[in-house]
């Protein structure tokens, strides 16, 4: 049986790929399944958390027992985060936030007209994981803040300087590359932890994954209050 080392605390997942729409029905987007956040998701319930998914464009079926919150573009998906970040021990984003969004979104169907193609001029999107934890600078709290991050080459050099750059506690780096990560069940992985830590995680199913991140997790949450 499943220890309930998360019961009576609170977690927040984003999952999914934000879609940045150029007109009515067109978007930049991302091929992110949802698979790893939604893993998080249901190991963390079954560990006995309150979970709250912020799920962006993921076409899974919705998870039992698990409070689903749907968002479609990366401002979306901040402003939703920002709404439940309040009170919750353990923040984790692992969406793929898109890093640009067109300017401007046509209020119709984007024509073809003969002459060259208008350029879609592009804004760069706020980085949620970073706004969070500048949010949480504000407090005291013992909320911790997860990332997750994609390298193909010098997984551990590159990850540390995400970690740095971000300044969340963890960065779940995904070797990707050959095969591994995207849209598959299997998902190998180097966490690194702000206090120096590195902890190996080997070649095995998403939940698997997801339990060793709450493993870390739960060894990082401050006593309960007495
Ligand atoms: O910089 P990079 O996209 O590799 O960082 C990945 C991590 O940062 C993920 O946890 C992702 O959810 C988060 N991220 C974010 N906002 C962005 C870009 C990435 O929160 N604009």
């Amino acid at each position: 049986a499943t220890e309930p080392d998360l019961a009576g605390r609170r977690v927040v997942i984003s999952a999914g790929g934000t879609r940045e729409a150029i007109d009515p029905v067109r978007f930049l987007g991302n091929h992110s399944s949802g698979r790893q956040g939604y893993a998080l998701a249901r190991t963390a319930a079954a560990r006995g958390a309150d979970v709250t998914l912020v799920a962006a464009n993921v076409s899974l079926p919705d998870p039992a027992g698990i409070r689903l919150v749907r968002v479609g573009s990366a401002v979306e998906l901040a402003e939703a985060m920002e709404a439940e970040r309040g009170g919750a021990d353990a923040l984790v984003m692992t969406a793929a936030v898109a890093d640009f969004r067109p300017v401007t979104s046509a209020a119709s169907k984007i024509k073809k007209s003969g002459a060259a193609p208008a350029p879609i001029e592009l804004v760069e999107n706020p980085d949620i994981l970073a706004g969070l934890v500048e949010s949480r600078k504000k407090e005291r709290t013992g909320q911790t803040i997860v990332g997750f991050a994609a390298e193909t080459d010098d997984v551990i050099d590159n990850g540390r300087a995400k970690l740095a750059r971000k300044g969340c506690d963890l960065l779940v780096v995904n070797e990707v590359g050959g095969g591994k990560a995207f849209g598959t069940d299997d998902n190998k992985a180097t966490v690194l932890g702000a206090d120096g830590t590195v902890v190996d995680i080997p070649t095995g199913p998403k939940e698997d994954l997801a339990d060793r991140v709450w493993d870390l997790v739960v060894e990082r949450l401050p006593d309960r209050a007495s």
